[in-house]
């Protein structure tokens, strides 16, 4: 039995896909709303595979309660699953993580049981402040409980079958009572389970992201300098540069591909923190600060070319709302920053339209511009039509344009 505090898309992955496994699950989430909503069997965003999940495991071995205190002893583990700490000016904010911790600690659960933190933390975080945190609290940590860190690496968009199906699953333990309680529950996944620690397990996490990003950067950067060259087939290139046989079958190759910038919830905040971290403990990052820089220029340069093909006067249609294709989350998404520079250059006739997110993007941004209902509604009623996350059915945008330029800032056109 365990539980999982937190339910965005990590926390309800976790919980149904340890429900899913034949594990019996609680989960809790201070969003009242967004507990409900999951109760009563609806998933609050778009993430394929979740709503099928749910089906199965709700009220079955899934059970959503609505503090702790319904939660029944013999829980072994306990997943924190909240939102990351904010780090600013070097400082991190690690008061979610806490208040969760204080939550378990407060709701006097007897037998031993193991704290598994999954939300992202810089490198160093578990030794230099979890695990004083734990002991400022005046608790038995090692004999009443434990505590460990186990990273996540899904993708959104494809949370479901990255939880499923992993590649490996990371434990950042210091003892083995811990390691023996955590691992149990994983050994049903048909993957390696490795155990680290602390820091170790905290630096892979960054690793990850941090490399994906910096994939992400060297594509747009690669683009810019082939636009500046002249006469290059940006997408013809990238595909063969991709037939090369160390990228068969590699599913990395989707990051070596130009867009408008690596966005949403992980990439960018993992990057900055780290970059942040790194520089603090006194290491050198030039190679990421500049994948940050050319990060935050893409968008930029995008509107810098409308701009220099599209009179200010002119609608222009933004195809795709979302981070990328296939989620619905729009947090940190290309789009935003690119209508934002459209705005602020003096365009003030924007519509958009997303498949799945134009009310979440609204909510989220509220700039000022229109929404449109479908890719023809959008089509017909701009002057110019702007692709910014490549949802597969924008591939038969041309059908709608009817002539009008689309400028496809994902490459998916010809590809
Ligand atoms: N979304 C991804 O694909 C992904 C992948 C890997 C890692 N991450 C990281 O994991 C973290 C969580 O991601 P997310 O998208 O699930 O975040 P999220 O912000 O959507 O969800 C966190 C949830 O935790 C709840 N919460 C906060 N404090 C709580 C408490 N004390 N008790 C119970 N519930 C509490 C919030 O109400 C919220 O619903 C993020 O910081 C992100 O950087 C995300």
């Amino acid at each position: 039995m365990i539980a999982v505090l937190g339910l965005g898309f990590v926390g309800l992955t976790v919980a149904l896909g340890f429900a899913e496994k034949g594990v019996e699950v609680y989960g809790v989430d201070i969003d009242t709303f967004r507990a409900d909503l999951i109760r009563n069997g609806k998933i609050p965003y778009y993430e394929p595979g979740l709503d099928d999940a749910l089906a199965r495991n709700i009220n079955n071995r899934f059970h959503v309660v609505p503090d702790l205190d319904d939660v029944p002893d013999g829980v072994d583990c306990f997943f924190i699953c909240v939102g990351s700490p904010q780090i600013r000016d070097g400082n991190a904010d690690y008061s979610k993580t806490f208040h969760a911790i204080r939550e378990i600690l407060d709701s006097g659960f007897e037998d031993y049981f193991t704290i598994v933190i999954k939300t992202p933390m810089p490198p160093g975080t578990m030794n230099k402040v979890i695990v004083p945190y734990f002991k400022s609290c005046a608790v038995n940590l090692g004999e009443d409980f434990g505590v460990a860190y186990n990273p996540e690496f899904m993708r959104e968009g494809k949370c479901w079958d990255d939880f499923i199906n992993p590649s490996r699953i990371v434990l950042g333990v210091n003892n083995e009572r811990d390691e023996k309680i955590v691992s149990k529950y994983y050994k049903q996944f048909d993957a390696p389970v490795v155990s680290v620690s602390y820091t170790t397990a905290e630096f892979i996490r960054y690793m990850s992201s941090t490399l994906l990003a910096t994939m992400v950067s060297y594509s747009n950067e690669m683009a810019q300098a082939a636009k500046a060259i002249g006469d290059i087939d940006i997408a013809q290139a990238f595909k063969i540069e991709q037939m090369d046989r160390r990228w068969e079958e590699n599913t990395m190759k989707g990051y070596v591909y130009p867009g408008c910038g690596y966005g949403g919830i992980s990439l960018p905040k993992d990057t900055k923190d780290f970059v942040c971290l790194a520089e603090s403990c006194g290491a050198d990052m030039p190679l990421l600060e500049s994948v940050i820089n050319v990060n935050n220029k893409v968008p930029i340069q995008i509107c810098d070319e409308i701009a220099a093909k599209v009179p200010v006067d002119k609608k222009i249609g933004i195809l795709g709302l979302t981070f990328k294709e296939g989620s619905g989350d729009v947090r940190n998404s290309a789009s935003a920053r690119i209508i934002d520079r459209l705005l602020q250059i003096g365009y003030t006739q924007i519509y958009a339209y997303d498949p799945i997110a134009n009310d979440d993007y609204a909510a989220e941004y509220g700039q000022n511009i229109n929404y449109c209902f479908s890719m023809k509604e959008l089509c017909d009623t701009c002057d110019v039509v702007v692709i910014a996350t490549p949802w597969r059915q924008f591939k038969t945008v041309g059908e709608y344009a009817k002539g009008k330029p689309v400028i496809d800032c994902r490459y998916m056109l010809d590809a």
